[in-house]
């Protein structure tokens, strides 16, 4: 037997499990001091009230014979997948409900849709990025190629006809950064890629941010996306999943190549692999569309970009370098007094008991950042912010 020897190529930790491992080392040796979080992007509101009486309809669903399921379809409930289409619809995006596969979060379709690619095709991410997307790769074995996001491009690098890929990462609103490609800038891509016959990965997981109508909530949104773009979605920000657990890809039938259908594929991955997500989760999931559900969960948004304001006053106040939080939950903020991403993690974690993310862990140009979330409770994030500025006010 041999293990995976990719593994070699990647970092020993997973971003947000070595900032947990430290600041838990942090909190054994000083018990007394109480550690606000403000790392990894958590939700802390509750699920919304429709969301829960949904939940526990289908827990007495679970009760009857009648209305007992057991295995359910492998690429979501039907009323979940109509629920799906019907809000894409609202943004203007016709889907099929048979291009809408209900998955258990982003996350594990971002790193399981690998299976359907081959291994030799070149990936093209940008940096800094969301770990999981080159963590995969690399696992995988394949090599990935990096775009670079700066200060100088607003953080949304674009096509550059120069330079050959095949499967491309585009988040959007960003994670870490928290810029927002508008439309027009995604039609570049979109047309990119139809050019190449290259297929874009966009994760959309943050798209309920999205205030500004230039912005684009879904790649499909942009003409000729239905040919070369996957979207990923998830409940975790916008509707409080994260351990809860759900969300959905999309695949165009028209995502297609050498006879090849990538929607054909992805079922065949899927029903191989996956028994799908719970009944009652899809039943909680299908509760935000509904209108009750929506205002629920517009109220919780607006909670969290309040909180991304009390971050951004903040960071005026001080004078410090930042960007996102208005069409994002992140707050991407140029370390001062020219420290290291890390050195800043220390120093916010010993001096403040303040936790964030360290920019380099999402890339080489992520050093010299640091990333921020909004999804704590308003009194943390109010803590946090009062607690910051009495270490860095001169
Ligand atoms: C983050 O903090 O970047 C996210 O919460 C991580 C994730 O969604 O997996």
């Amino acid at each position: 037997m041999n293990f995976n020897k990719n593994f070699n190529d990647i970092a020993e930790n997973y971003l947000f499990a070595e900032v947990a491992e430290r600041v838990a080392a942090y909190a054994k040796a000083n018990p007394d001091k109480k550690v606000l979080k403000l790392g990894i992007g958590d939700v802390t509101l509750p699920l919304a009230p429709e969301v829960i009486k949904a939940l526990h309809c289908a827990v007495d669903d679970m009760s009857k014979a009648e209305t007992f399921k057991g295995y359910g379809p492998y690429e979501g409930y039907e009323f979940l997948r109509q629920s799906i289409a019907d809000y894409y619809l609202s943004n203007g995006v016709n889907l099929q409900l048979s291009e809408i596969f209900v998955s258990d979060g982003a996350k594990s379709d971002l790193g399981n849709i690998l299976d359907i690619f081959s291994k030799d095709n070149k990936v093209l991410v940008p940096d800094p990025v969301y770990p999981v997307y080159v963590d995969t790769n690399l696992m995988a074995g394949r090599k990935v190629a990096y775009m670079d996001a700066t200060a100088e491009n607003g953080f949304l690098p674009m096509p550059d006809e120069n330079t050959d890929a095949d499967i491309i990462y585009l988040c959007s609103p960003n994670n870490p950064t928290g810029a927002a490609y508008t439309k027009a800038q995604l039609k570049q891509w979109v047309d990119y890629a139809n050019r190449r016959g290259a297929v874009i990965l966009y994760d959309a997981a943050y798209e309920c941010f999205i205030s500004d109508d230039n912005l684009a909530r879904s790649i499909y949104q942009v003409e000729g996306a239905k040919s070369c773009a996957i979207e990923f979605c998830s409940f975790s920000k916008t509707a409080g999943f994260t351990g809860t657990r759900c969300g959905y890809t999309v695949i165009p039938h028209g995502l297609e190549k050498d006879g090849f259908s990538a929607n054909r594929h992805w079922f065949r991955r899927q029903a191989t692999k996956f028994n799908g997500v719970p009944y009652i989760v899809q039943k909680g999931a299908a509760a935000v569309f509904t209108a009750q559900g929506q205002k629920e969960i517009l109220q919780n948004i607006a909670y969290y970009k309040r909180n991304a304001k009390i971050i951004a006053d903040c960071m005026d106040k001080l004078n410090i370098w930042y960007t996102g939080g208005t069409n994002s939950p992140y707050i991407w903020l140029k370390c001062p007094n020219g420290l290291k991403s890390w050195e800043f993690f220390d120093f916010l974690l010993n001096n403040a008991q303040v936790v964030g993310t360290p920019g380099a862990g999402f890339g080489k140009n992520g050093e010299g950042y640091f990333r921020l979330t909004a999804f704590g409770s308003e009194e943390t994030t109010e803590q946090a912010v009062h607690r910051i500025e009495k270490l860095l006010v001169r």
